[in-house]
């Protein structure tokens, strides 16, 4: 069973929405997945209950455990995801200051397991938009590799929460494989 974290010590990154688009994602390609909701806000849970996937049933097995966390470092469910997790994620917006932060925080979780594969995932990027552009010059230096792929701002990822899948356009969909391909290929 390959479990994915996603972490980090603020909220409002993408943590829950990119769990959700996710499990749709790998929903899509027919594997077994299911979301560990680790946050006490219990927003990917009401997700699931409105898309009727999965919560993991303690003690069964999903070729992918997707792991929801609280925004924050040092809560125990956070840490515990961090320990249990062979592949974390770090979302951040594609603003060289959010990345240096998400730095730290990947730092922070490699400290603490050391055989997890670490990525930031640049979230939230606008095409054409200085910032987005000028990520990738701001990304030497850092101690963990950027996910090759990252997710736009779109507002069917914000559609997809209620409505799932179908509730994307075709580049959303493109754009999400892609992604979910990036990630589960990593192990
Ligand atoms: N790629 C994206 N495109 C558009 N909206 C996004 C995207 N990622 C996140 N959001 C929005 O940003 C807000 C915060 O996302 P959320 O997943 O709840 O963050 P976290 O779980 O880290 O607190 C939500 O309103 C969500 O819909
Ligand atoms: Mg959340």
């Amino acid at each position: 069973m390959l479990k994915i974290a996603l972490i980090q010590k603020k909220g409002g990154v993408g943590k829950t929405t990119l769990t959700v688009l996710l499990r749709e994602a790998i929903q899509k390609t027919g594997q077994a997945v299911a979301i560990r909701d680790y946050d006490s806000q219990g927003s990917a849970s009401k997700v699931l209950e409105k898309l009727g996937g999965i919560k993991e049933t303690p003690g069964q097995i999903y070729s992918i455990l997707l792991i929801d966390t609280p925004p924050s470092l040092i809560l125990p469910a956070t840490a515990a995801a961090v320990k249990d997790a062979d592949i974390i994620l770090i979302p951040t917006s594609p603003s060289p200051v959010d990345i240096w932060e998400a730095d730290e925080a990947a730092r922070f979780v490699a400290s603490r397991n050391s055989k997890a594969l670490v990525r930031i995932v640049l979230n939230r990027t606008k095409s054409g938009t200085l910032l987005t552009d000028a990520a990738g010059e701001n990304l030497s230096g850092l101690s963990v590799p950027v996910l090759p792929v990252s997710l736009a701002d779109r507002q069917s990822y914000q559609h997809a929460l209620l409505g799932g899948w179908n509730a994307l356009d075709s580049k959303a969909q493109k754009e999400l494989l892609q992604f979910t391909v990036a990630v589960t290929s990593l192990r």
